[in-house]
């Protein structure tokens, strides 16, 4: 079939298989380019299929030649019917990391769950024997958790007052003042059990108890700061309360691999244009004009070169881990900067519907958005028939 977006607010119905495999390609070239990293042999990635969870296999893979087990939640492709992007995504990794030699099997399903995790423990067990790197790199806008039975959903508001700011809609460029109330105590509590490091805490739990960590295993999550700006909607909001959940996990979990000689972390990264991030108000503003000013001043970079770099330059140096004074890795170091935060300030003041595609670079956000799901990628015709029925070449 000819597949065309079909994008309804911030979400996109349709994906597009070809362009899916060119930006896993991309990826994968991007890897390669920057040399070996002396990193993981055999990695399980929880959240594998799209965003930082994908070029966190995809780094582990072509950048160490590391076996990899993906974990992910995605809609299979159908007889008219394209699949979610994760799919594509995942075909394409899995189909190259084959054909380069590599281990690269997954399991679609519901991450949270109990039957997902036994499934992906059989799995390791039966495969890899055990895994010396658990990246866990789940977005989810809900959770049910297996003990209690209870289904949370998570909430993005703030706390304590309403808070209004800036938006736009970055199909539109239309710059708009959004309100949001504040959360109640309930909405904290859910939006913690969704984001927060309990379910991360479970998977480590499962794979300890079950002797499937080796010694030295390493295990991280994703975590965002960002400015004074945007923290009323983000870390000092209900999903910051989350964050700050999941950092305090790291050391619970840090303890319990202590006499594996095992490491936890959480990485705090850049923001960016994924699934997830498209739909916090206030944040695609942000990220605009982060665009912007981060391109300028040449170190912009995306979910594969945040990956390579934690990586490379901080998990598998060799050395010592450089943390923060809470113990988090930092590759957000670059939008954190100064002179960065300084200028981005000062363009939110200016920012309006008239001067946004001069003054930000929505453009570069829309690019961003529809190469999530395959399209506008470049060298592609998309007038041509596609083949929308794609498999997974590992799925288990
Ligand atoms: P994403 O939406 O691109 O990826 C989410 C992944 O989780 C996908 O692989 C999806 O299939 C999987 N998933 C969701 N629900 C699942 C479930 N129930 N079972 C199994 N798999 C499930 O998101 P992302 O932006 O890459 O976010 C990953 C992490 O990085 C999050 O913790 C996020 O907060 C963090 N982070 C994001 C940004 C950003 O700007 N996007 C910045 C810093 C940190
Ligand atoms: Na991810």
């Amino acid at each position: 079939m000819i597949i065309t977006p079909r994008v309804r607010g911030f979400i996109c119905l349709t994906s597009h298989p070809e362009g899916c495999e060119q930006n896993v390609v991309n990826q994968i070239n991007y890897v390669k380019s920057k040399g070996a990293i002396d990193g993981p042999k055999k990695v399980l990635v929880i959240g594998a299929s799209t965003g930082f969870g994908l070029a966190s296999r995809i780094t582990a893979a072509f950048g160490s030649n590391a076996a990899t087990i993906g974990v992910y939640f995605e809609k299979p492709s159908a007889e008219g019917k394209p699949g979610s992007p994760g799919w594509y995504n995942t075909a394409a990794f899995e189909k190259h990391a084959q054909a380069a030699g590599l281990y690269a099997k997954s399991i679609n399903g519901d991450a949270f769950s109990d039957e997902i995790k036994r499934k992906t423990l059989d799995l390791i067990k039966a495969d890899l024997g055990q895994v010396d790197l658990v990246v866990y790199s789940l977005a989810s806008p809900r959770r049910t958790n297996p003990k209690t039975g209870v289904t949370h959903n998570s909430v993005l508001k703030p706390i304590g007052q309403p808070f209004t700011n800036k938006t736009v809609d970055f199909h539109t460029g239309n710059v708009t003042e959004v309100s949001i109330s504040p959360a109640n105590d309930e909405d904290i509590a859910n939006t913690v059990a969704v984001m927060g490091g309990e379910d991360w805490e479970m998977w480590m739990d499962a794979l300890k108890a079950e002797n499937l960590l080796a010694e030295g295993a390493t295990t991280v999550a994703y975590s965002y700061i960002g400015p004074a700006l945007t923290e009323p909607v983000y870390r000092k909001g209900t999903i910051g309360r989350a964050k700050d959940h999941l950092e305090a996990t790291a050391f619970s979990i840090a303890d319990k691999l202590k006499d594996l000689h095992g490491r936890a972390f959480v990485s705090v990264n850049k923001a960016l244009v994924t699934q997830a991030s498209s739909a916090i108000p206030v944040i695609p503003l942000y990220i605009s004009l982060l665009y912007k000013v981060m391109k300028a001043k040449g170190i912009h970079e995306g979910t594969i070169e945040q990956i390579q770099r934690l990586y490379q330059e901080r998990l598998y140096t060799g050395g010592e881990v450089p943390v923060d004074e809470k113990g988090r890795i930092r590759v957000d170091d670059w939008e954190m900067r100064d002179d960065v935060q300084a200028e981005v300030a000062a363009l939110w003041e200016q920012a309006t519907t008239e001067n946004l595609q001069e003054i930000g670079d929505l453009a570069g956000y829309r690019t961003d958005f529809f190469h999530l799901f395959g399209f506008e990628v470049d060298g592609l015709d998309y007038e041509k028939d596609v083949n929308e029925v794609v498999e997974v070449p590992g799925l288990v």
